[in-house]
C-alpha cells in the first residue's frame, strides 16, 4: 500500500498508460481521481476499479481549458480536502515531418500536450504548496531525446514537457513539491496501435520494424509504465527531483549493432 489514502489525479486515465496507472494506484490504496475527455472510456475506468475493490471517481474534463481543470480541482479539494499526486499524462500523438503537418494540427498537440500539462499544474499547485507536500509527474516521452523520423511536433512538445518539469522543479522544491518526468519508449497502448493502422500500409511489419529499435526486442507495456509513475508518486522517489525517468526497452542510451 505504497499510497495509501493518497489522492491523485491522472488525466487522461480513460485509455493505455492513463488507465494503467489508475488500476495501480488505486490497488496501492489511492483514491484516484480519472480524469478525461471520453465519458464512456473514464466512467470504465472507474468501474472496473471500483469491482476490483479500489476507490475512485470519474471527472471529465479537457486538460487544455482553465474552466474544467480550475473545477475539476474545486471538486477534489471540497470532498477530499487535498491532493497528493498530479500525474499530467493526457497527450495525443502528431505525425508527419515539419512541411508537412498542418498549423491547425499543430496548434492542437502543442495545446494538449504542453498546455495539458501547464493548466492542471496551475491550478493543483496551490493547494501543494499550503501543504507543503506533493508529487508531480509529466509525461514526456523518449523522443524527447532522440531524433525520430516524422514526429517534429510530437517531439517538440515532449521536449518542451522535460524542460517544464526542469523548471517547475527548481520553482517548487522549497514548498516540498517534486516534479519528474516519465520518458517511455514504445508502449503498445491504443495511441500507438491507432498511429500504426494510420501511419503504415503494413502495421504488422512497422511493429516487428520498432521491436528492433528496443534492446529489449519487444514494445513496452501501459503496465510498465505504471509501475514507473508509482514509484514516482510513492515516496519510495523521495530523492528524485525534476528527473526524467526512461522506461524505453533501451532505445535512448543503448546500440544494437
Ligand atoms: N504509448 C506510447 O508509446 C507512448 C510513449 C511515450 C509517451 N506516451 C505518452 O503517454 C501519454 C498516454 O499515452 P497512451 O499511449 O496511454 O495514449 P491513449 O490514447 O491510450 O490515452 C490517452 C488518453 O488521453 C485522453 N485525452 C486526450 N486528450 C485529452 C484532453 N484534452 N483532456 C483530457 N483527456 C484527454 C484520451 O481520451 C485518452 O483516453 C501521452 O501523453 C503520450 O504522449 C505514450
Amino acid at each position: 500500500m505504497r499510497l495509501a489514502n493518497k489522492i491523485a489525479i491522472i488525466t487522461g486515465s480513460g485509455s493505455g498508460i492513463g488507465q494503467a496507472s489508475a488500476f495501480l494506484f488505486a490497488q496501492e490504496g489511492a483514491v484516484v481521481i480519472v480524469n478525461d475527455l471520453d465519458v464512456q472510456k473514464g466512467t470504465d475506468t472507474v468501474e472496473q476499479i471500483r469491482a476490483a475493490g479500489g476507490n475512485a471517481e470519474f471527472i471529465r474534463g479537457d486538460v487544455t481549458s482553465p474552466t474544467d481543470m480550475e473545477l475539476l480541482v474545486q471538486e477534489v479539494i471540497a470532498k477530499y480536502g487535498h491532493i497528493d499526486v498530479l500525474f499530467n499524462n493526457a497527450g495525443i500523438s502528431g505525425v508527419g515531418a515539419l512541411h508537412e503537418i498542418e498549423p491547425d494540427t499543430l496548434d492542437r498537440i502543442l495545446s494538449i500536450n504542453i498546455k495539458g500539462v501547464f493548466i492542471p499544474s496551475k491550478y493543483v499547485l496551490p493547494h501543494m504548496m499550503e501543504r507543503k507536500s506533493g508529487s508531480i509527474i509529466n509525461m514526456s516521452s523518449c523522443i524527447a531525446e532522440i531524433g525520430l523520423a516524422r514526429r517534429a511536433s510530437y517531439a517538440a512538445t515532449k521536449g518542451a514537457v522535460l524542460s517544464l518539469t526542469k523548471s517547475m522543479q527548481v520553482d517548487y522544491a522549497s514548498y516540498g513539491i517534486r516534479v519528474n518526468a516519465l520518458l517511455p519508449g514504445t508502449i503498445m497502448t491504443p495511441f500507438v496501435e491507432n498511429y500504426l493502422r494510420t501511419s503504415y500500409e503494413d502495421p504488422e511489419a512497422a511493429i516487428a520494424s520498432l521491436k528492433t529499435r528496443q534492446l529489449s526486442g519487444d514494445l513496452g507495456r501501459p503496465d510498465d509504465v505504471a509501475k514507473a509513475a508509482l514509484f514516482l508518486a510513492s515516496d519510495d522517489s523521495k530523492f528524485m527531483m525534476g528527473s526524467p525517468l526512461y522506461i524505453d526497452g533501451g532505445v535512448v542510451f543503448g546500440k544494437n549493432a
